[in-house]
């Protein structure tokens, strides 16, 4: 099943890893001269339109649950001077007679010039991009990412003027579940905030995302014992990189023991999520709750309190009246943001957009293993796209070849970016396979007959010998 070729231009945003820092930052600044200039102060909302977007749609494809995300993209792209279509029930949509969101996406990019999607599955916005010939915006997909909510976060900590390097920031609730977290502690990670982490009980960071703050974004674990006393909340910390050569807020292992407790300690922004019960079998135990009694200990005095909501009583009502919750605001950032963002990616001549874009990341160097999904190694994450049956004719067993500094190669989803760290490597004309350890040769190319299995068993399933055994057996 082969995607259309999208044309070159075409900029999707899946993770907020698909935005350099520099592109962040512009979309900041354009959201602050929309606030300004169409903005009413008091309210921080976004109050009077412009023709910027005139002409142009955006489709709002919705197979999820949603209030803030859709309406403030449809809000954004109308105070833009653009319009809407929206499709926000999957059974009032052919989803319900069984349509492949591959085919929606390709069909849908013939009637609008963008399209946000959220989706429950892992990795569904990346799979949308193979068949989208428009820019695709993911608005959430599965427990993966949510990089627009991202972008509201960041931007509400810059208005109150907590630039990230430095900041203290504590994430709460369901770090498991929580797309919004995934996508927020990357950025928080690549703009050098110390990420301080207080899940539920059993409900930790995934351990890849956990992995690709240590191995990637160079985050450094500080022992519990070096930040807080033995009764605290907080589980982990994470220290980012170039702290040996900055006064640090917290001390790490290379920063000074005696900057004063009482800076050091101070927390500059507690970022709250619900329990993801829609992705959950079991209830949630021992969930933290925000509230006034766990905001009164000095640390939190300025602190900022965020929460993407909706909110379910892990975050006190009897806050929204404290100039410390910023919550409301948060949401209402979400217009002037995405007119910043749909602005960027919509707007102008198509060689206008490429300027915007210049210096954005460089197409990954990473290597690219392709191959149809009844051959070999399937991506392991059951909640991954490539495992919807609707959606499997359209998805292939696709990884990146990822090798941080160090570790031997692993493979990741292109779809949901989960890693696989253990297979082995196979040659489809010889159908023989080897032992684990040889990806690494692999370093400048993955040649065509190469195929991956997840183990020796998987291997000779499908009618492959082990090199050795064969030579022997001759
Ligand atoms: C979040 C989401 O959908 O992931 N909501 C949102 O977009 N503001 C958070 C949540 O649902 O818990």
């Amino acid at each position: 099943m082969s995607a259309p070729p999208p044309p070159p231009t075409i900029r999707h945003v899946i993770s907020i890893n698909d935005l350099t820092n520099g592109e962040i930052e512009r979309v900041f600044a354009l959201a602050d001269r929309y606030l300004d200039t169409l903005g009413d102060a008091a309210s921080h909302r976004i109050a009077a339109s412009t023709e910027k977007a005139s002409g142009r749609i955006l489709a709002s494809l919705f197979y999820e649950p949603s209030t803030r995300t859709r309406l403030s993209f449809e809000s954004a792209m109308l105070r833009l001077g653009g319009q809407i279509i929206t499709s926000a029930d999957p059974a009032t949509s052919s989803v319900a007679k069984g349509e492949s969101l591959a085919d929606t996406v390709r069909v849908v990019s013939s009637y609008a010039d963008a399209i946000v999607l959220r989706h429950p599955r892992d990795g569904a916005a990346r799979l949308a991009t193979e068949y989208a010939t428009v820019p695709v915006i993911n608005g959430g997909d599965g427990a993966h990412e949510h990089p627009t909510q991202t972008l509201c976060d960041i931007f509400t900590l810059r208005r109150e003027n907590k630039h990230l390097r430095n900041l203290n920031v504590v994430v709460s609730g369901d770090l498991k579940g929580s797309r919004t977290i995934h996508s927020f502690v990357y950025a928080l990670a690549r703009f050098g905030a110390n990420i301080m982490l207080m899940p539920a009980k059993d409900m930790g960071l995934p351990a890849n995302v956990d992995q690709r703050l240590r191995e990637e974004f160079n985050c450094q674990p500080v022992p519990k014992k070096r930040y807080e006393d033995k009764n605290s909340a907080i589980d982990a910390l994470y220290v980012t990189p170039d702290k040996p050569h900055q006064l640090s807020l917290i001390p790490s292992v290379d920063v000074d023991d005696t900057v004063d407790v009482k800076i050091r300690r101070k927390i500059d922004a507690v970022y709250v999520t619900r329990f993801q019960k829609e992705r959950w079998a079991n209830v949630a135990a021992e969930y933290p709750k925000i509230d006034a009694k766990f905001l009164k200990e000095a640390k939190y005095a300025e602190t900022s309190v965020l929460h993407p909501l909706p909110r379910v009583g892990e975050l006190d009502i009897a806050l929204d009246t404290d100039s410390r919750a910023l919550y409301f605001r948060q949401a209402a950032y979400g217009v002037p943001v995405r007119m910043a963002l749909i602005d960027l990616l919509l707007a102008g001549k198509a060689e206008e957009r490429l300027a915007a874009y210049a210096g954005g990341f460089a197409p990954p160097e990473r290597l690219l293993y392709d191959r149809p999904n009844d051959i070999g190694l399937a991506c392991a994450n059951p909640n991954c796209i490539v495992h919807d049956p609707q959606e499997r004719p359209y998805a292939r067993n696709k990884f990146w070849f990822v090798q941080p500094p160090g570790k031997a190669f692993r493979l990741r989803c292109f779809y949901c970016d989960e890693d696989i760290e253990t297979f082995v490597v196979a040659n489809a004309k010889r159908k023989e396979f080897h032992a684990p350890g040889l990806a690494d040769e692999m370093t400048r190319s993955v040649p065509a007959e190469t195929v991956f299995f997840a183990d020796a068993t998987a291997a000779r399933a499908a009618g492959y010998h082990q090199r050795t055994e064969r030579r022997q057996s001759a």
